[in-house]
């Protein structure tokens, strides 16, 4: 029989690349839990998932997360919650710090709740390489107790961890969450740098640079953080664990800037910013446990992903 997994968010970025990933598996019944939030235009969440409208393995429920989801739980009965849905994005938490919190700490609460409920086993916290902040020791590493941090956003990716790990110990869930790393590819939110950039470039308008361009990503290809999921999803060995998922390699953003040059074919004109606050000067990923556990193991160079990155953004703004 197939095992019924509910994606919060799945209509997003990452969710979206997921549920493509499931379906083509064909073992899986796949529901996503998605309000198509205006944080970016909503029509392009509906095209992420339009190819599986007519798929009898997909639900969409058009919902809140932090609404009363027991409808949602009582059709569809998951086994796995996989949970994306969040309000993203450094800078404009410091905009929004108590929607932030409301969306992704009083909304990871609800959906934690209706697990314990309704027996899910499984949930998967989509976290966030923020919440190291600035006083690690680079590469972070899972263990490191220095993780402070620094703008609404990350401080709710923290919290979430921690009400994961609340509900993991309280009721015997399984739960596997997953830092993230700057995540680009095809469909990326166009808020974020690789995808914003590349729009200013390829329009010929300045790009702002926040600091002198040496800040640091460790920035990582859909696909690997695909399969860290996927790899997530069958891990049984303990009952709580934090994964970095990120590629093991800084980019200094003058070195980005470059390569999109260079794969869109058009200068940047660039307009110096001073760096942001909220914003971390590095991030950097130590995957050894990924690797050891998950048996996580990326497989994108930054040079061959922007390269696939920009052949999806030319063909969206031809
Ligand atoms: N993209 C990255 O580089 C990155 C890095 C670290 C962590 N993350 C985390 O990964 C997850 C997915 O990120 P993404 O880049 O795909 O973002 P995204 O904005 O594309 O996807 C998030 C989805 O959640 C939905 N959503 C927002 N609020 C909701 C609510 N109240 N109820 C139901 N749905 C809601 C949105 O409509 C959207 O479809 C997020 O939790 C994010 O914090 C992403």
């Amino acid at each position: 029989m197939n095992r019924r997994i509910l994606v919060t968010g799945g209509a997003g970025f990452i969710g979206s690349h997921l549920v493509d990933f499931l379906l083509k598996e064909n073992e899986w019944e796949v529901a996503v839990v998605d309000n198509f939030d205006d944080f970016y235009s909503p029509e392009i969440k509906k095209a992420n998932l339009k190819s599986h409208f007519s798929d009898p393995k997909f639900s969409l429920y058009e919902a809140d997360i932090r609404s009363n989801l027991s409808s949602v739980f009582e059709s569809f009965r998951p086994d796995i919650i996989v949970h994306l849905a969040a309000l993203a994005g450094v800078r404009p938490s410091l905009l929004r710090p108590r929607e932030y919190a409301e969306v992704n700490v009083a909304g990871t609460l609800n959906l934690l709740e209706m697990a314990k409920v309704y027996g899910v086993k499984k949930f998967i916290f989509g976290s966030s390489s923020s919440v190291y902040g600035e006083k690690c020791r680079v590469p972070f590493c899972e263990d490191d107790k220095a993780a402070y941090p620094i703008s609404p956003y990350a401080a709710t990716k923290l919290a979430g961890e921690h009400l994961c790990h609340t509900y993991s110990h309280l009721y015997g869930i399984q739960v596997v969450c997953l830092r993230f790393f700057t995540v680009y590819g095809a469909r990326q939110r166009p808020d974020l740098a690789i995808h914003k950039f590349s729009k200013l470039i390829w329009e010929e308008k300045p790009i702002p640079v926040f600091g002198d361009g040496t800040t640091k990503r460790d920035y990582t290809y859909i696909d690997d953080i695909i399969q860290g999921l996927r790899r997530s999803i069958d891990y049984e060995e303990s009952n709580y664990e934090i994964f970095n998922l990120g590629e093991s390699r800084t980019v200094e953003l003058g070195y980005l800037i470059e390569l999109l040059e260079k794969n869109l074919g058009k200068k940047a004109i660039i307009e110096k910013k001073p760096m942001q606050p909220g914003d971390v000067s590095i991030t950097f990923a130590d995957i050894s446990k990924a690797k050891m556990l998950l048996g996580y193991n990326p497989q994108t160079k930054i040079e061959d992903g922007i390269k696939k990155f920009a052949e999806w953004f030319k063909l969206q703004y031809f």
